[in-house]
This record gives structure tokens, C-alpha cells and sequence, in this order.
């Protein structure tokens, strides 16, 4: 059954890149919003409860947690463990138990849950096939994380509750602004583009970037409350619109020359193993080369295991009711605006940056420390 309106919703994840636009979409969808967060509160007039889903009961006193049960009509789970972290445990802790907890929390609330899981789970195969080419192993911080999700999505089709899964390609900005609720993943490694700290992209030209703009995932988020659906899912992807590398790195050339931001003349995409035959003769994390930081650039190596040779993602979002699918001119729009709001905002140049209150990363000075970069080897972080 689909949800009234004026719900009172669970999000889980609400300072995430996704969930920052998500309670903004509830919130205009006139739900009351319950943010379940973890270290951090969250503005936006949603009240918040502090909590770990890896615990039970989310470590909240047993009565909150009742009056939870109570009066919440659906849960919006947003939570995740996605930086590509070296200790499998931890991913697989916030992943699937947090999931399992959240799904104890929705049986018995007798709510619907909308999860998001990651259209790359479909590519788990894939990426320990690319991982054995470029690292000799096929286990990686990126299998494990997608390992995780295909987990927690069998978890939640199994629970025996009205669902939705949602699986998002790369979230980047908001369509309208271009404004991003954290830096992360995908859009750190622009950042390290845009600063001119790589200078190759080891990824080949002709494989696409599927990517969707944040406040498409959050509408899409929405609109899976209120559909007919018992046990849906959904590909929150571009699809066929989904630009290929060549014309990515274009546009981030314009976007950077277009915003005054630093312009980056000559960004190369290069094969992913013809960078790692150059990294191996690089030697061990020399700061600087040819391709620009070196361990910047086995991250991001690591990272393009997710797109090489891959083939191009089903698009269903338009199934959900009110949600429109996404055109190449939204795409590239989008694009061209995160890219400016970056620049404008996340890297670092000559004149004054402002930063905004709402953005909850900070501004890199020099390298982005490992905890903010594109993931891969040896301690990358991302999110796919
Ligand atoms: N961003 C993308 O490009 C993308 C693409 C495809 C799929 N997805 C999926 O979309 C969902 C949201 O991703 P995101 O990018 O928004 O992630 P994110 O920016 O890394 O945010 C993750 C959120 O989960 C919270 N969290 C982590 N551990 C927790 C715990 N133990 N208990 C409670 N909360 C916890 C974090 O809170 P603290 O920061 O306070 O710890 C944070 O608010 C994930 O399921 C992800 O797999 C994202």
C-alpha cells in the first residue's frame, strides 16, 4: 500500500550526498521527517535522533525506540558504509547488519521501506574481472562495498515487507544548482581533476559515466512511497543519455573554464592499463609524474574497474509515478553545474573560496586526504 500524505518517514543517512536532497524532497512531499543520524545532526526542520544501525535496537533507549515503532509509517533507508575502506568488516557491518536492522525496525513499525542500494551491483562480476587485470586480485574495496549492497538487497526482498529498491548510477550535483551535500566518491575525483593533481583519466574514452543528478534520486525517492508497487525496483540511472568519457571530460573542461574556476588544458583519457604499466614504472607513491600524483591515480584506477567495458544500465525511473526520465540535456546540464559548484566551491585557487554552511566537506588546501578521495587500492574510498 502506498503511504499517505503527511507520513511521518525513518530516513536513515540524512548528512549523506544522498540523503541531504532526499529530506528536502520529503519535507515538499508534506511528510513529517524523523532523520535517524549517526555523528551529525542535520538541519532542515527534521527532527533528529542519534543512532547506529549496526546496533540493535539502533543503540536508542527502548522507549524512544517503541514510540518510533509507533508512529513511523515508512522508512527511508539512505545509511551506508560507502568509502572503499580496507577492512571488509566494517562494509559489511553498516551494509547488511545495518540493514538487517533496519528491516527489523520496519517489520515492526508494519512500514514501508524504500532502500537504496547502487545500479553497480550489477557489475560486482565485472569489477573482479577488471580488478584481477589491473591489481591481480579480484577482491577489492570496491567488490567488497558491492558485494555488501547485492547483500542487503537480498536481505530486504527476503524480509517479506511492501519495498522499493532503488539502484542510483553515480549521484552528482542538484540539477537546478549544482550544489552537492558532500563530497565524495565520483565527485572528489573531479575535484582532484579540476585542481590540476591528476592529469590523465585512466579511464578509456569510449566508456560511459552513467551519472543522475541528486535531486532526480531524491524525486525518485518520493514517488516510491506513494506507488502501487509491493516489492519494486527501480534503475535511477541516465541510461542511454549516459555520456561517454570523451565527451565527460570535455564538459569538465568547459564547465571549468566557463565558471573562472582553475582551467585545465589537455585532460587525457588513458586506458586503465596502459596507467598502470606507467604507475609500476612510477615506483612506489613518488608524489609527482607525468600523470600527476601517483597515488591519486591508482586510486583512480581502482576506481575505474566499475566502468571498463561495461555495458550501459536499464533506465526504469520514469515508472514511478510523477518522476520524469532523465534527457542528455538534463545529463550534461547537471554535469556542467556540479562542475561549477565544485570549482566554485570545493577547489582550491587563487581567489577566495566561499564556503556555504550547508556543504559538510571541507575544502581541500592540497591532495585530498584518503578519506575523501576516489577509492581504490591501497585505501581507496568512493561510492557507486
Ligand atoms: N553517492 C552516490 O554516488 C551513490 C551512488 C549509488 C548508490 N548510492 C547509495 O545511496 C545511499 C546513500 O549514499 P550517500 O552517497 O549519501 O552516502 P554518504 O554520503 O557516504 O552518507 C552515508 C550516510 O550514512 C550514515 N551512516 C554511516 N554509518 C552509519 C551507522 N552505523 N549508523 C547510522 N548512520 C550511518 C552516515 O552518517 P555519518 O556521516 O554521520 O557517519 C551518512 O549520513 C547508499 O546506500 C549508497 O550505497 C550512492
Amino acid at each position: 500500500m502506498p503511504i499517505p500524505h503527511r507520513s511521518t518517514v525513518l530516513l536513515t543517512g540524512a548528512g549523506g550526498a544522498v540523503g541531504g536532497p532526499v529530506l528536502k524532497a520529503l519535507h515538499a512531499a508534506g511528510h513529517r521527517v524523523v532523520a535517524l543520524v549517526h555523528r551529525q545532526d542535520v538541519a532542515g526542520g527534521a527532527r533528529s535522533v542519534r543512532g547506529d544501525i549496526t546496533r540493535p535496537l539502533f543503540s536508542l533507549p527502548p522507549a524512544e525506540y517503541r514510540e518510533l515503532v509507533r508512529n513511523v509509517d515508512a522508512v527511508v533507508h539512505c545509511a551506508a558504509a560507502t568509502e572503499f575502506r580496507p577492512q571488509p568488516e566494517r562494509t559489511r557491518a553498516v551494509n547488511v547488519t545495518g540493514t538487517d536492522e533496519v528491516i527489523a525496525f520496519a517489520v515492526r513499525a508494519q512500514a514501508r521501506l524504500v532502500h537504496l542500494s547502487s545500479a553497480f551491483v550489477a557489475r560486482a562480476e565485472l569489477v573482479r574481472r577488471n580488478a584481477r587485470l589491473y591489481a591481480g586480485t579480484g577482491t577489492t574495496p570496491v567488490s567488497t562495498y558491492l558485494e555488501s549492497k547485492q547483500e542487503a538487497e537480498q536481505r530486504v526482498r527476503a524480509a517479506g515487507i511492501p519495498h522499493v529498491i532503488l539502484r542510483p548510477s553515480l549521484v552528482i550535483g542538484d540539477s537546478q544548482t549544482g550544489q552537492v551535500n558532500r563530497v565524495q566518491g565520483l565527485l572528489a575525483s573531479w575535484v582532484a581533476v579540476l585542481a590540476g593533481w591528476v592529469k590523465w583519466v585512466p579511464i578509456a574514452a569510449d566508456s560511459t559515466l552513467d551519472v543522475v543528478p541528486s535531486d532526480l534520486v531524491a524525486r525518485a525517492v518520493a514517488a516510491s512511497l506513494v506507488t502501487e508497487e509491493a516489492d519494486g525496483q527501480h534503475w535511477v540511472t541516465a541510461g542511454p543519455h549516459a555520456p561517454d568519457m570523451r565527451r565527460v571530460t570535455e564538459l569538465l573542461q568547459r564547465a571549468s573554464a566557463g565558471s573562472g574556476g582553475p582551467t585545465r588544458s589537455g585532460l587525457e583519457c588513458v586506458d586503465p592499463l596502459t596507467t598502470v604499466r606507467h604507475l609500476a614504472a612510477a615506483g612506489p607513491d613518488s608524489s609527482a609524474s607525468r600523470v600527476g600524483s601517483v597515488r591519486l591515480m591508482r586510486q583512480m584506477v581502482a576506481a575505474s574497474a566499475v566502468l571498463h567495458d561495461a555495458p550501459p544500465f536499464p533506465a526504469t525511473t520514469h515508472r514511478l509515478p510523477g518522476v520524469v526520465a532523465p534527457t542528455t540535456e538534463l545529463i550534461e546540464t547537471s554535469l556542467l553545474r556540479t562542475v561549477a559548484h565544485l570549482n566554485a566551491h570545493h577547489v582550491p585557487g587563487d581567489r577566495p573560496v566561499p564556503r556555504p554552511s550547508h556543504v559538510s566537506v571541507s575544502r581541500p588546501r592540497q591532495e585530498p586526504d584518503p578519506s575523501c578521495t576516489p577509492p581504490l587500492s591501497p585505501h581507496p574510498s568512493s561510492t557507486c
